[in-house]
């Protein structure tokens, strides 16, 4: 046993609630930049830190309920909610980057890897696993921070005052683990109005934009190469999924945790469908910035509130979706094309998970949000929009239920 001065259960608890309230305003902050970001590396490493520090929130709030704390934002210090605001209040990818990553992460980080031996590691072996497991994840992400910003910092002059201001703030608070030497509070830069939610998905100005009228549909059974090219190019505009889920799951912080668990999840499964397009159409011979990007389908939906565009989502589109995917696997298979197979696959299972979390929280959103509609009224309501509204046929077909 150790000589050191160790914390008490009740400090261990307060330093978890902490570590849990970081990673979950990381959670929500990226998600809701995740359309606000024009570089495409980022949105892609994004995409999936949304997901890890769901899940890391999960981890520590199963840790929590061990340890009988059930509330864990309950008497939370007023000092982090500003840090939340802070991540949120950022003006750009550079500031985003710097202050989620290189500020918050990076110190949680050396947090988690001290935290063994500040608790009473042989008596509370729970935590410590918690904080092994959390640990090579957040290595990575910062490791990933460190390389990227350089190539990006250059691009955004003045990011410095905003990632000043979350380091003053955290400083302010007693650091992570609020248990630190507190200084005075820093000053609030000025400006920084909110920008989110973005109501129009970025991307680099000379990415090609999607023109609805130009994109014709090759006939799978005639031109099989043209469509299979197609069709990953649109696999890959499953950026804007996410992207939609990222501003879903930022406007709806009054949903129970287990609704926000499940949208990042959806968010990362998004990202991981435009990947397998990234993949595909690579090596297929084309490079991502040829791609035209769909970001028709974001902007329209941005005009709809957050439990209409969830809904959309996964009770008209996701489920209309379904059967092309099941064909597309057997036209893949029928022509030894494994590569496209085994990638419909997974996306066919991914998304029946989809349709499952938008049969199950479609409702508790509508109650939620006080809704008068039955979830039957809104997806009949969400169909009809569709028709009217879409910019890509693809979807139109489906809501017709063609193939
Ligand atoms: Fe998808
Ligand atoms: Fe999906």
């Amino acid at each position: 046993m150790s000589p050191l001065k160790h914390i008490t259960i009740e400090e261990n608890v307060e330093y978890l609630k902490r570590y849990a309230f970081f990673e979950r305003a990381a959670m929500r902050a990226l998600a809701g930049w995740l359309p606000g970001v024009p570089e495409w590396d980022a949105k892609n490493e994004i995409g999936l830190d949304v997901w890890e520090s769901a899940d890391a929130v999960d981890v520590i709030y199963g840790r929590l309920r061990e340890l009988r704390c059930y509330q864990p934002e309950r008497n939370i210090s007023p000092v982090l909610p500003q840090i939340a605001s802070a991540f949120d209040e950022s003006a750009n990818t550079a500031e985003v980057i710097a202050t989620v990553y290189l500020v918050v992460k990076k110190q949680l980080l050396e947090a988690l890897r001290t935290h063994p031996e500040a608790t009473w590691s042989d008596f509370d072996n729970p935590t410590v696993k918690v904080a092994e497991q959390l640990i090579p994840s957040l290595e990575r992400q910062v490791a990933w921070a460190d390389a990227y910003f350089p190539t990006i910092a250059a691009n955004y002059p003045g990011w410095e005052a905003w990632r000043d201001y979350v380091v003053g703030l955290l400083a302010a608070d007693g650091g992570i683990s609020g248990a630190g030497e507190k200084s005075e509070a820093p000053a609030r830069p000025e400006g920084h109005a909110l920008l989110l939610p973005w109501m129009e998905c970025q991307r680099m100005p000379d990415w090609p934009i999607f023109k609805p009228e130009e994109d014709i549909q090759p006939d799978r059974e005639t031109d099989p190469e043209g469509y299979r090219l197609w069709r990953f190019k649109h696999y890959t505009n499953e950026m804007t999924a996410a992207e939609t889920l990222g501003s879903i799951l930022w406007m709806t912080p009054e949903m129970i945790w287990e609704y926000q668990h499940n949208v990042a999840r959806h968010l990362w499964d998004e990202l991981r469908h435009s990947q397998l397009g990234q993949t595909r159409v690579q090596q297929l011979g084309l490079k991502l910035n040829e791609i035209p990007q769909v970001v028709q389908i974001y902007n329209v939906m941005m005009t709809l509130p957050a439990v209409e565009q969830y809904a959309l989502l996964t009770t008209v589109i996701e489920p209309n979706g379904m059967p092309e995917k099941t064909t597309n696997r057997e036209h893949w298979e029928a022509l030894e094309d494994e590569i496209s197979a085994a990638a419909v696959s997974y996306d066919w299972s991914d998304e029946n998970f989809h349709v499952r979390w938008g049969q199950k929280w479609t409702p508790v959103l509508l109650k939620t949000y006080n809704y008068p509609e039955t979830p039957d009224e809104i997806r009949v309501r969400m169909e009809a929009w569709m028709l009217e509204n879409t910019p890509v046929k693809m979807q139109q077909n489906h809501a017709h239920h063609e193939y």
